[in-house]
């Protein structure tokens, strides 16, 4: 029959206890000094070896060898083989009632039949009744000589002060990365399995410092793999972002460089991951880096390997606080929006272009960077300025239409060619709009998409004129760009045009740059940096 890793790796004795040293140290010398103590309160969250070292504990000192346990003398072999019945364990979660603590006091009051020592092993402590409670308080205040208990429990504050103060208590601490790579890899090694040191560092990593969770995700990732365990079979496992992409992806965002960044977003999806752990881990990457800015001694606050941290303080490097303030902001609020969205691709579409280009953001941060980007602009001699234009304060801050470059452009078209028939579906789906059908079939003739600054253009074809013409009213306009609004939140003013007018429109583009650039004006960003 199969027996689970964690069970077959059970330590055996003091020194196969990881992590613990604390606790094992105390133990050993209180048995060599002969001075241990009747009631033990082992506290700490699961696998973290309490039950483990209550066994071992309860061998050493029944055993009858100098190196205790030896786990090869009668007593040892006795209890290994689970016959003593001087070694009690109970486990309290389906034991608790007065009850069983009473039969419990009943046995204790006879001596062991072929040791020392009498062990009571009671888990999951806390889920005793009060009643209970009571009851093992009278045991604990007068225990007998040959008596020990050993408490074990994931809760120590449900235990009632009257029970603590009797026991002496040991706080086992969760494993470190380190000694759970270590304990893992000498199991890989007894069990002939190979397995790559990142992939014992990923697994590590996932087991918020249990041992036990670490050994069955071990497991799961051996039986999954064929000869060797690569990193990549516990990315699968586990479900997880690679850090790689991770990476790839956050560098492609802080990079501003959208296309890219929908391309791994893209091919996140495809291999049929949650994009929710994506936003998590993307969230959590950002956080690091944020701490890699601000901090120095990052070891205690990260728990990274140290190349990882490398790599992170390089991508620090490249980003400022700021920026990095408004993409936790926008990642933060996504996490929140998609928990209930059934569009959660989209939402995260539209928060990567957020980050990408602040044009789509409306938050201070956002306009703090448009500000920015417009001095770059004018510094690289991008603009070209014109002394005393005409401008009024006002017109510049409720412009929408600043300087917008060419990458921008299509970004935003390709933002409207995907999210288009998303548009069409909640425009037929709209109950308030008894036209609304008729309009979404007639926008579905839509040939082209054209962006120019705040000015959106759907081109059609001369053979669908008709449904541009039809469309081509004031109200119906208007209520096309609000359900636009609504789907990819960013407001654009429609213009529908033919085909063959996009000659036109360029012509129009290139007034529309002239007007631009006469708004730019040192004097201008003066103001608006007051
Ligand atoms: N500190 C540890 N050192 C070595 N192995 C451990 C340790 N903690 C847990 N384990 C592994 O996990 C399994 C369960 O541990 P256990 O002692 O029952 O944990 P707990 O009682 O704290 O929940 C053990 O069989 C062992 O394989
Ligand atoms: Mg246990
Ligand atoms: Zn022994």
């Amino acid at each position: 029959m199969h027996k689970a890793l964690y069970r077959t790796y059970r330590p055996q004795n003091f020194d196969d206890v990881v992590g613990q040293k604390h606790i094992v140290k105390t133990l050993k010398n209180q048995i060599e000094n002969n001075n241990i103590s009747h009631a033990y309160l082992f506290c700490g969250t699961r696998g973290t070896g309490k039950t483990s070292t209550a066994k071992i504990f309860s061998r050493a000192i029944n055993c009858t060898n100098d190196i205790k346990p030896c786990n090869e003398c009668d007593s040892c072999k006795f209890i290994l083989e689970n016959k003593s019945i001087d070694i009690v364990e109970i486990d309290a979660a389906s034991n608790n009632s007065v009850d069983d603590i009473r039969e419990l006091r009943e046995s204790v009051k006879y001596s062991p039949t072929n040791f020392r020592y009498k062990v009571y092993i009671i888990d999951e402590v806390h889920m005793l009744s009060q009643g209970a409670f009571n009851a093992l308080l009278k045991t604990l205040e007068e225990p007998p000589s040959y008596v020990i208990f050993i408490l074990a429990t994931t809760e120590p504050q449900k235990i009632p002060a009257t029970i603590l103060s009797r026991c002496q208590r040991f706080d086992f601490k969760r494993v470190s990365v380190k000694d759970l790579v270590s304990r893992m890899s000498y199991i890989c090694e007894k069990e002939n399995v190979e397995i790559e040191e990142r992939a014992l560092d990923l697994i590590a990593r996932n087991s918020q410092g249990a041992l036990r969770d670490a050994l069955s995700i071990l497991e799961q990732c051996i039986s999954f793999s064929e000869d060797k365990v690569f990193y990549n079979d516990v990315v699968d496992i586990l479900g997880l972002v690679n850090v790689e992409s991770l990476f790839d992806i956050s560098n492609s965002i802080i990079n501003k460089d959208t296309k890219s960044s929908m391309k791994f977003l893209n091919e996140f999806i495809l291999w049929g991951k949650d994009i929710k752990n994506l936003v998590d881990d993307l969230i959590n990457h950002f956080r690091s880096i944020m701490i890699c800015k601000v901090s120095d001694d990052l070891d205690d606050i990260i728990s990274l390997p140290d190349e990882t941290i490398a790599v992170l303080k390089n991508q620090a490097n490249s980003v400022e606080v700021d920026d990095l303030i408004r993409i936790l902001n926008i990642l933060s609020k996504t996490k929140d929006d998609i928990r209930f969205s059934t569009n959660q691709r989209i939402l995260v579409e539209i928060a990567i272009m957020k980050i990408a280009q602040p044009i789509f953001d409306d938050s201070k941060e956002a306009l703090l960077k448009r500000i920015e980007a417009l001095e770059d602009a004018i510094e690289n001699g991008a603009v070209v300025f014109r002394e005393n234009s005409d401008y009024k304060t006002d017109d510049l801050i409720d412009k929408q239409d600043t300087y917008i470059p060419q990458e921008i452009i299509s970004e935003e078209v390709s933002l409207i060619e995907n999210s288009w028939s998303k548009i069409l579906q909640n425009i037929k789906n709209d109950k308030t709009n008894a036209k609304s059908v008729s309009y979404a079939s007639l926008l579905s003739c839509v040939k082209n998409f054209k962006v120019n600054g705040n000015i959106l253009y759907l081109t059609f074809s001369k053979d669908y004129e008709f449904a541009k013409n039809r469309l081509y009213e004031e109200n119906i306009i208007a209520y096309i760009k609000d359900i636009i609004k609504d789907t990819i939140k960013r407001e654009f003013n429609l213009r529908l045009i033919l085909d063959d007018e996009i000659e036109e429109v360029s012509k129009e583009k290139d007034e529309y740059e002239e007007k631009l650039y006469s708004f730019v004006d040192k004097e201008i960003l003066e103001i608006v940096d007051k």
